[in-house]
């Protein structure tokens, strides 16, 4: 099922997510259903709280970039209760983003091109692996969600200006999205 998505000026995407348990309910349909939304909103990756879940559970497909970046061939993650250590030694990279719960926007930011993460997969398998170029990118993009952060958070004030009708008229809905939303404030019309 297609869940609306949660977007800009909703206090949810704000909040620090929490961790979850093997007992979490309904687990592997949240999980389907992140899939299905990410796929119908042509995402390349969504953290729970885009889907009105304030709980640490990524999903990533970058398949799609495959061309681009070969390495992305067939890279699917799910990503349970992940652990994220930027690599500080790593260089940066400066490159454009967007988000689902920003649509319109489009912001280049710069990030370290290393990570370490730890998570747990669907099946409450282990991993520990370092993470490299793009899809570091995206897991830190993700990651962010968790932590009640948006990309946008790390562009400049000007650039965040320059913005600004964008962001009000998504956060007062305003704005016409090709898939359906929750938007916390609705505007007065
Ligand atoms: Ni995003």
């Amino acid at each position: 099922m297609v869940l609306p998505v949660y977007v800009y000026g909703h206090p949810l995407l704000r909040k620090v997510s929490e961790e979850i348990d093997q007992n979490y309910e309904g687990l592997n349909e949240l999980i389907q259903n992140m899939k299905e939304t990410m796929h119908a909103t042509d995402g390349i990756g969504i953290a729970a709280p885009q889907v009105g879940k304030s709980i640490r559970l990524i999903y990533i497909d970058v398949d799609v970039l495959a061309e681009k970046f070969p390495e992305l061939k067939d890279k699917r993650m799910v990503l349970i209760n992940p652990v994220l250590t930027v690599d500080e030694t790593s260089p940066t990279v400066t490159r454009e983003e967007g988000c689902l719960s920003v649509p319109d926007v489009h912001e280049n930011v710069t990030r370290h091109s290393r990570i370490h993460l730890n998570w747990f997969d669907e099946n409450w398998q282990e991993h520990d692996e370092d993470i490299e170029g793009y899809l570091a990118r995206v897991v830190q993009h993700e990651y962010d969600h968790l932590e009640g952060k948006l990309f946008i958070d790390h562009i400049s004030p000007i650039r965040k200006q320059l913005n600004r009708r964008k962001l009000n008229n998504i956060a007062t809905g305003k704005t016409q999205f090709d898939y359906r939303t929750v938007v916390y404030k609705q505007s007065k019309r």
